[in-house]
């Protein structure tokens, strides 16, 4: 089959991205409006960008229902800053409990139970149950499409500080058995990453 993304809806295609690109991992996003309300929600179009310096992107999307912007936009936009905390098995069902579609006035941190530590270089702060957590300051929104449901944005931040749990520390590398990530599927599915493989790449074509 072949799919014209021209001749389909973005509801289509969007099934068809989340249905795909998988596992996707999970960035839960803290951040505190300009009004000192706390926000935390879960985006799955999230990566690293590069190391030097440190920078990651998510993609908040525009409301499928409205296409108005999401809280977590709006308050990045305003403060420039953020948090990004690594959801780990033990807290998935908080986190997915932080994604409903909110008030801005509720704070999901009381919502879900999670616990807010005070960041060290950032307004937001981070969630205490997450092993690994990035403060950010924000580099760059994109707005990508149009201002309507389907479009979106991505955000751009680099990390100022890294908070790493010890127990999830063995010799300066995060132990991802310790870390127990959870990985986004399509719809309400989520997978851990207890079955890995090694394949070892040659760094250049002649060592
Ligand atoms: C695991 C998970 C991943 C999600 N990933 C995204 C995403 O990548 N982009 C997005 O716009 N919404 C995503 N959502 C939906 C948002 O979390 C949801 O719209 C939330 O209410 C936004 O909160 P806010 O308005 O407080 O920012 C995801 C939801 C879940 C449960």
């Amino acid at each position: 089959m072949k799919f014209d993304p021209d001749k389909q809806s973005f509801a289509d295609n969007h099934r068809l991205m989340i249905g795909a690109i998988v596992p996707r991992p999970i960035a839960f996003v803290s951040t505190k409006s300009k009004d000192g309300i706390l926000n935390l929600a879960p985006f799955s179009y999230f990566n690293g960008v590069c190391s030097n310096p440190p920078t990651i992107m998510f993609a908040p999307a525009r409301r499928g229902y409205d296409g108005l912007t999401k809280d977590t936009l709006n308050n990045i936009r305003d403060t420039e800053e953020f948090v990004v905390n690594i959801v780990s098995e033990e807290f998935a069902d908080q986190m997915v409990a932080c994604a409903t579609d909110f008030d801005k006035d509720v704070n999901e941190f009381e919502v879900s139970g999670l616990t807010s530590v005070d960041s060290v270089k950032v307004a937001p702060p981070y969630v205490k149950e997450s092993k690994v957590s990035f403060e950010c300051r924000l580099q760059t929104i994109v707005p990508v499409g149009d201002a309507e449901p389907g479009g979106g944005f991505v955000v751009i931040g680099n990390i100022v500080m890294f908070h790493v749990d010890d127990r999830v520390l063995k010799d300066g590398r995060i132990d991802q058995k310790a870390l127990n990530p959870v990985g986004r599927m399509a719809g309400n599915n989520y997978t851990r990453v207890h079955d890995t493989f090694t394949i070892i790449r040659k760094m250049r074509p002649d060592k």
